[in-house]
């Protein structure tokens, strides 16, 4: 045997036990006249003890080896003396004291340093990935996310769904983000493409009478990437038959409350059911569909109170059919100028023409305000009644500060939504204790899409509009509500699903509002229109981004921390090349032909 025991997990009670170790020298410390090695193995990091006089030989071997040589140790374990223990450490009572070590490797000098936690640059921990997951808070995130999954999958299999494998050559679909493709040598010229997500093969699990399907699945999507996405990531997949929205919330609901209270304890959850909003009154309230609930800055409509302005600038937002929005900040009448020049400058970025900041001096409430205490960009053409007014309807008292932008609701929406967001963050407004999970319901059906001049599905085409908006689905697209939901957590978009369209006629008139002609239709999608007519049950599902979970309880930022073996953003793998140009004959195999772009 190459060991007895794992060092992380010696205690006390293994106190006058012979032991045989194997790991990694984490440090060594060289201490009046004694050496002493934290030896790591993945269970963690125990002491030994190395003393020349009763084990020279130990002593001299130990004396060679530096930071991540491989080792084995032969010793006992022993209680620490009085006052050199060490609560750190689950092992920071005992110690092993060697009488024999043997070095199983060598290690060149790493790159960086793995047994701190220091910041190190980022292509460097992806070029040397496998020692960046050797450093204690990657080696957590890896075992945090084997755990969720584990979870997951226990929590489906007590509840009667089972898990089902999809293929991963698919067939190429016109709508959602760009596919990754792969060329078929037997079909010359043929492509499949890579799963942007099972969505079409477990809705045929559907037909097939599973009725309550989970999946752990890899999905690719050739898009621009973020903190917050890869071109590989995975889902947690899942879809239901006889269910409505209620029931699938419920499910998703159920999961992640108990998830986080499980995996990740130290995050306290607002208590009582995840709130659920409307996709209407997130925009509405907050500008975004996927608002951070852990503070308020709620926005509020001030329309009504300047619709006969003499401002030109408010005068003719309205008169296009735009709003003046604006929500309060706290405390934010202390705002520096060059604070205020800052988040004026942001709104401009964001597209705004300019913000409107409106500073309420002195304390208490609004009452009786005079102009005087008014420090605004357009003092002039309002009065301390009208400037209380504004306060009022953001629910704003003396030395907070209006934040208020004029446009189309689209505008004013990103606009304020960055602005909360710069607000918050600035301030601290956001506890990062806190998981605060909501649904949002409701999201239109169809977006127009400038580029390609047609309407498209904003989740996706499987998407069961209400029944009672198929008739706007002609005239007024845009207001047409669907069954698609979103589970959101501090400002990150979790996870997403909706109630499907069963019905082969339902899915025809989608398709052709959407612009895909009836040949088209059946090209791309006559296996589903053709299982829908074989008795296709009522059903639903949703899918979850496993790395953002991860990330969540993890208290990550960026979903690589989560993921093994990440790309980079620009969807390359720094460690081993990948992608590459292949040999001329595996083209030729493929039957492709490189067209290289004019650059290159
Ligand atoms: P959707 O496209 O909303 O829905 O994806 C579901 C969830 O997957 C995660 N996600 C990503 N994570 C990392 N990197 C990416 N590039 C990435 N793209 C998406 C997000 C997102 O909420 N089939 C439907 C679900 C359904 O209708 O059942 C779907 O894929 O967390």
């Amino acid at each position: 045997m190459m060991r007895t025991h794992r060092g992380g997990e010696l205690r006390a009670e293994h106190a006058g036990q012979p032991v045989t170790l194997v790991g990694w020298v984490h440090r060594r410390r060289d201490h009046g006249g004694l050496a002493f090695v934290d030896l790591r193995d993945a269970s963690g990091i125990v002491q030994v003890v190395f003393h020349p006089d009763s084990a020279p030989e130990a002593a001299a071997v130990v004396a060679e080896v530096r930071s991540e040589y491989v080792v084995r140790i032969v010793g006992e374990v022993a209680l620490r003396r009085p006052g050199t223990e060490n609560a750190e450490m689950p092992t920071g009572a005992i110690e092993v004291i060697a009488q024999r070590a043997e070095v199983l490797n060598a290690s060149e000098t790493p790159p960086f340093p793995v047994n701190q936690e220091t910041s190190v640059d980022e292509m460097m921990r992806l070029r040397y990935r496998y020692l960046d997951l050797r450093r204690e808070r990657m080696a957590q995130n890896l075992r945090l996310r084997h755990r969720i999954v584990k979870y997951m999958r226990d929590y489906f299999d007590a509840r009667d769904f089972i898990e089902v494998e999809t293929p991963v050559l698919n067939l190429a679909t016109p709508e959602g983000a760009r596919d990754y493709l792969v060329p078929s040598r037997v079909h010359p010229g043929h492509f499949y493409a890579l799963p942007q997500s099972p969505q079409q093969w477990k809705q045929l699990l559907m037909v097939a009478g599973v009725e309550r399907y989970f999946q752990v699945v890899k999905c690719y999507r050739d898009e621009d990437l973020r903190a917050d996405r890869q071109p590989e990531f995975t889902q947690l997949d899942v879809e239901m038959s006889f269910v409505d929205e209620d029931d699938v919330l419920d499910v998703m609901e159920d999961l992640y409350a108990r998830l986080a209270g499980e995996s990740a304890p130290q995050f306290a959850i607002p208590s009582g059911r995840f709130p659920r909003l409307t996709y209407q009154d997130a925009m509405e309230r907050f500008g975004s569909d996927k608002p951070d609930l852990r503070y308020g800055l709620e926005i509020r409509d001030l329309t009504p109170l300047v619709t006969d302005t003499e401002f030109v600038v408010f005068r003719s937002v309205i008169t296009e059919g735009g709003r003046i929005r604006g929500f309060a900040v706290s405390g934010g009448a202390e705002t520096p100028r060059r604070g205020i020049d800052a988040l004026t400058e942001l709104a401009k970025e964001t597209g705004a023409q300019g913000l409107v900041t409106v500073a309420f001096g002195g304390e208490g409430t609004l009452d009786g305000l005079a102009i005087e205490d008014v420090r605004s960009t357009v003092t002039r053409f309002f009065s301390a009644e009208q400037f209380a007014a504004f306060g009022g309807a953001c629910e704003a008292k003396r030395g907070d500060l209006l934040l208020i932008a004029a446009g189309p609701d689209a505008l004013t929406s990103k606009v304020l939504d960055v602005l909360r967001r710069r607000v918050a963050e600035d301030r601290d407004l956001a506890d990062p204790n806190v998981l605060a999970f909501a649904f949002v319901t409701e999201f239109p059906m169809f977006e127009f899409s400038e580029t390609d001049s047609k309407w498209n599905a904003v989740h996706h085409l499987f998407t069961s509009p209400f029944e009672e908006d198929m008739a706007l689905m002609t005239e007024d697209p845009a207001a047409v509500r669907s069954r698609a939901y979103d589970l959101i957590c501090n400002g990150w978009e979790i996870g997403g699903g909706s109630i499907r369209m069963h019905r082969r006629e339902a899915l025809m008139r989608v398709l052709a509002r959407l612009g895909i002609e009836e040949q088209e239709a059946i090209e791309k999608f006559g296996h589903m229109l053709e299982a829908f007519t074989y008795g296709a049950p009522p059903h639903g599902g949703f899918a979850c981004g496993l790395d953002r979970t991860v990330a969540l309880l993890a208290g990550e930022r960026d979903i690589r921390e989560v993921i093994a073996f990440p790309k980079t953003k620009s969807a390359s793998d720094v460690m081993t090349g990948a992608p590459q140009p292949v040999r001329q004959a595996q083209l030729v195999e493929a039957h492709i032909t490189v067209v290289a772009p004019p650059s290159v």
